[in-house]
């Protein structure tokens, strides 16, 4: 098994390098509107935006941010597949605009636009983001009735290009062996995620780096891994059009599936190359903890309910469901790059846990 990994780097409201109905699965955080980091960004596409953010006409610069956006989710609609979903990861913004506090709500734009240009839109997520503030009192703090509501959580939107979902042959063993188990899904497929954590350890050590993501506002790894195994199959392709330091690149490569990423800010290179030194050891350590998980999960299960029914094919493990007894997964055996191109060799992960 092979994957293939593309970077770009330029504006990604135009990808006339990928073909149209090519792409399986969109994993991506654009720059948040009226969120102050991305105001030089924006402005950098667009004078309009600096002159209405100068001018205080805060709903003006909000307008021409999402129109500066729509152009790059014009082109994630073409490259999409019918039936491909669309995860885009997405906060609203607070700002005081001429001393008035007030909300930019991101997530209804996105929504808008994919409504009105042929996608369904399907039960979106919550995830509370870990923030280091400890201020929480805006407005009139502890006196009634001015304060106001804190931001704690953002939005994972889910949309499906079309009405029909995607067609994949029945018997597909690429399918059976992309499953995820049974209590997995049941944490996963939940509208709620509570226990998604700050940037993985592993990919964060090094002062200068953190810096880097940070400057990126880099989203933890295991959101794109989870959102890539939950919507995509084994040798699907993966886009992020506002790639940053690559994060669902990484998770890709994690979850044997391709990338297509496009980056306007070509800096943050240096440390994608530095973190995929990291996912051969990365993807052992997930495998790893998702099978002991499920082992530990088994065991309990049996206490409670006796009987499992099914054995899974590739491991030593009962499971719950006949659909997770193709599970399977891999391991990196070696990558290679060339300029912007990234090519993964796998082999299957053998499990072995150790004996206590
Ligand atoms: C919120 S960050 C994405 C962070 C990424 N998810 C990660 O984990 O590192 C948005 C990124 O989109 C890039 N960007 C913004 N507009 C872009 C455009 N039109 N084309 C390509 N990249 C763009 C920014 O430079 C920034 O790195």
């Amino acid at each position: 098994m092979e994957t293939t990994h593309k970077i770009f780097f330029k504006n990604s409201s135009d990808m006339c390098e990928v073909e149209s109905e090519t792409v399986d699965l969109l994993v991506t955080s654009p720059p948040y509107p009226m969120i102050e980091m991305w105001d030089s960004l924006f402005s950098s596409l667009n004078e309009e935006i600096e002159k209405a953010l100068k001018e205080e006409k805060g709903r003006k610069a909000f307008n021409l941010m999402h129109y500066e956006l729509d152009k790059v989710w014009k082109e994630t609609a073409r490259v999409l597949k019918l039936g491909g979903i669309a995860c885009i990861n997405i906060g609203d913004a607070t700002r005081n605009i001429n001393r008035n506090f007030q909300l930019f709500p991101n997530h209804v734009k996105i929504v808008n636009f994919f409504q009105n240009n042929g996608f369904i839109e399907l039960p979106c997520i919550l995830w509370r983001k870990p923030t280091n503030s400890p201020t929480k009192f805006l407005g009139s703090g502890m006196l009634p009735p001015n304060a106001y509501i804190t931001l704690e959580h953002e939005y994972i939107l889910i949309l499906r290009k079309g009405e029909n979902k995607r067609k994949i042959p029945p018997k597909s063993e690429y399918r059976y062996n992309s499953a995820y188990f049974w209590e997995e899904r049941n944490k996963w497929f939940s509208d709620l995620w509570v226990d998604i954590r700050g940037v993985s350890q592993s990919l964060n050590n090094d002062y200068n780096k953190k810096k880097l993501r940070e400057r990126s506002a880099a989203f933890p790894i295991d959101l794109p891994y989870r959102l890539i195994n939950m919507f995509s199959i084994y040798g699907d392709t993966v886009l992020d059009p506002f790639w940053g330091t690559g994060t669902t690149s990484l998770a890709a490569m994690i979850s044997t599936r391709n990338s297509i990423g496009y980056e306007i800010n070509s800096e943050f290179m240096a440390l994608f190359k530095q973190n995929i030194k990291k996912t051969k050891k990365l993807v052992d350590l997930i495998n790893e903890k998702r099978l002991l998980q499920h082992v530990e999960f088994i065991k309990r299960y049996k206490k409670q309910v006796k009987d499992v029914k099914y054995k899974a094919i590739n491991y030593k493990f009962p499971v719950i469901t006949k659909q997770e007894i193709g599970i399977l997964l891999y391991s990196i055996k070696k990558y290679s790059d060339i300029d912007n191109e990234f090519i993964i060799d796998y082999e299957k992960f053998e499990f072995k846990p150790k004996k206590k």
